[in-house]
């Protein structure tokens, strides 16, 4: 079928175009602003060179690496995100299961569409969780409780979003908090049939793992949305970094990370990984490309803690060279959201397969047969030359 016949992850991309109604496709894709940061996440890695030692046994490659202590086959990760049910009605337990299959971590996000413990009843592999810190830190707690209860192997503080980004294609498209859909946007819903509404709208949607807080106020799913929202508070510091590190005591990396300084007193207040992110070019637009930024994180913080690139991954070689830098490992959004919106579960394996594959090739190619291995000798910026 289709899925069979994607070469990459710009096809699926492609895919996931004609599959659902432009909105929703926007809301996946799109960026803040004018999409600078979008844009520069995954440019920025060609502007890496892969530089290979030739005549080296490559007849096997260990790709296997270990993150928030968790075994996994190679050095990727799923990242959180939400509203999932609203790109495939299968949400997020059909990712999960192909992450699973593929020995990968994934994250579910607190604005996710499934219970965290529905999640992991269904779903054994390695899981981590990934909170915010709410204006009610009581929900914050019960959270960390009910992740212990659940078995997740470890949080993910994402720390970039004290406000949401300002979303231009949303708005255009009128997909906001009261929605205002456009007449054009009503025609793309009608034009896409196979995208099923009612799977939005139905009762099975809604952000399941906080909407037990607000059944008093029987909040429809986007009220529910702006109640979660307004939670986000914006007096969050690092003392709250610290409070969370001992209330969870266990694996723990705060993602939105960009600077040596702020990896630093991540660590300094008890993370244990440091997920160098922008939010996927979402949030802040003009933030510096998550890949430049991975020597100076592991300058700063040192061999110990896991440090994830998050944003821009398009490739398998990508991830070669973020490791090659300093990254323990890459953590991917839309690849795979992609991936799902243009075939559910066998999708999402499709985006995984297709990534795992140019992985292998371009570590046999580069000449290097053990992700422990790669390092700076690897990569190059060329105008480093001059
Ligand atoms: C996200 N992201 C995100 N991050 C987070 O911490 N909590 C969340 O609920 C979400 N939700 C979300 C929804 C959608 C549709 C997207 C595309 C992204 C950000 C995500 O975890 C990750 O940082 C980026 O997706 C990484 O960039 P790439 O891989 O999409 O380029």
């Amino acid at each position: 079928g289709a899925l069979s016949r994607a070469n990459n992850i710009a096809d699926l991309r492609v895919l996931a175009r004609r599959k659902l109604p432009r909105p929703v496709f926007d809301y996946i894709d799109g960026g803040s602003d004018d999409e600078v940061t979008l844009r520069r996440n995954a440019s920025a890695f060609e502007h890496y060179e892969l530089v290979p030692d030739v005549l080296t046994d490559v007849s096997r490659i260990e790709t296997g690496t270990t993150l928030f202590g968790q075994r996994v086959r190679w050095p990727l990760m799923l990242s959180p995100t939400g509203l999932t049910r609203m790109f495939h009605g299968h949400a997020e337990l059909a990712v999960a299961r192909a992450s699973a299959k593929h020995g990968l971590l994934y994250s579910l996000s607190t604005m996710g569409t499934t219970r965290l413990e529905e999640l992991a009843e269904a779903y054994g592999g390695p899981k981590v969780f990934q909170i915010y810190i709410f204006k009610d830190r009581g929900l914050t707690a019960e959270f960390v409780a009910r992740c212990r209860e659940a078995g997740f192997h470890g949080l993910t503080l994402t720390v970039d979003t004290p406000v949401a980004g300002n979303r231009e294609r949303d708005r255009v498209n009128g997909l906001s908090l009261p929605p205002r859909l456009t007449m054009k946007s009503m025609l793309s819903f009608a034009l896409h049939p196979a995208w099923s509404l009612p799977a939005v709208t139905g009762s099975k949607f809604d952000l399941a793992n906080v909407s037990h807080r607000v059944d008093a106020l029987a909040a429809g799913p986007i009220s529910l949305f702006d109640y979660i929202g307004g939670q986000f508070d914006r007096t969050v510091t690092w003392r709250d970094v610290e409070w969370l590190a001992a209330e969870w005591n266990g694996p723990l990396a705060i993602k939105g990370i960009i600077t040596p300084e702020d990896a630093k007193r991540a660590v300094d207040s008890g993370a244990t990984g440091i997920v160098i992110s922008n939010h996927g070019g979402r949030q802040l637009d003009g933030a510096p490309a998550p890949v430049d930024q991975i020597g100076l994180v592991r300058d700063a913080i040192g061999t110990g803690p896991d440090v994830i690139c998050d944003g821009g991954i398009r490739r398998g070689s990508d991830v070669v060279k973020a490791v090659a830098l300093g990254a323990t490992a890459c953590s991917i959004g839309r690849p795979y959201l992609y991936g799902l919106a243009a075939g559910g579960e066998s999708g999402v394996d499709r985006a995984l397969s297709l990534l795992f594959e140019e992985f292998e090739r371009t570590m046999i190619l580069a000449g290097v047969n053990d992700v422990a291995k790669l390092d700076c000798r690897h990569v190059r910026r060329p105008q480093e030359l001059w």
